[in-house]
């Protein structure tokens, strides 16, 4: 299966996260991407998007997450038959805003049309659970999901 880890970050968790979720998914055509680089009118139906972002500001996009969200706005896609899943990065000491990146992203990804496959998952900085042994078992169960209407 193509997949792409599409990736948001301030401070460097995500992107090592995301470079981890990769590594994981060796079996499969991985590529793994910056969202800073990534064009939102480059969806392709034929891949499978894991995205994982963490969350700043007061509840806004991390620092390379910021031109994507704002070319999706511009650019407003159609994103019919594209599959995606979102992995959330924050910190439950911003309560008010906890994982509001992740909580963005989808919400952009599904008014432009695009498929979620299972939950967004909500890491948390302040808990227990690293971030690995929440989003290998996470990718593989989408990739299991996305498996009838994706393998190639
Ligand atoms: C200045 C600052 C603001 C943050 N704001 C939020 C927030 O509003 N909500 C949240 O859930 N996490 C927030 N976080 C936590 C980060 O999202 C979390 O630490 C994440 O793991 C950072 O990942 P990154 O290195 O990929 O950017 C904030 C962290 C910092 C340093």
């Amino acid at each position: 299966m193509q997949i792409a880890v599409l990736y948001g970050t301030e401070t460097g968790n995500a992107e090592m996260l995301a470079e981890d979720i990769g590594a994981h998914l060796g079996d499969h055509e991985v590529t793994v991407c910056n969202l800073s680089d990534f064009d939102p009118t480059g969806f392709d139906p034929a891949v499978l998007y894991l995205i994982v972002t963490s969350t700043y500001g007061e509840g806004e996009l991390p620092a390379s997450a910021q031109p994507f969200g704002n070319a999706m706005e511009a650019a407003a896609p159609d994103l019919t038959g594209v599959h995606f899943a979102v992995f959330g990065m924050g910190d439950s000491a911003y309560p008010e805003t906890f994982n509001y990146g992740g909580k963005r992203l989808e919400e952009m990804m599904k008014n432009a049309g695009a498929v979620m496959l299972g939950e967004r998952v909500t890491h948390d900085a302040s808990g227990d659970d690293l971030a690995d042994d929440l989003a290998f078992p996470w990718a593989e169960a989408v990739v299991a999901i996305a498996e009838p209407a994706l393998a190639a």
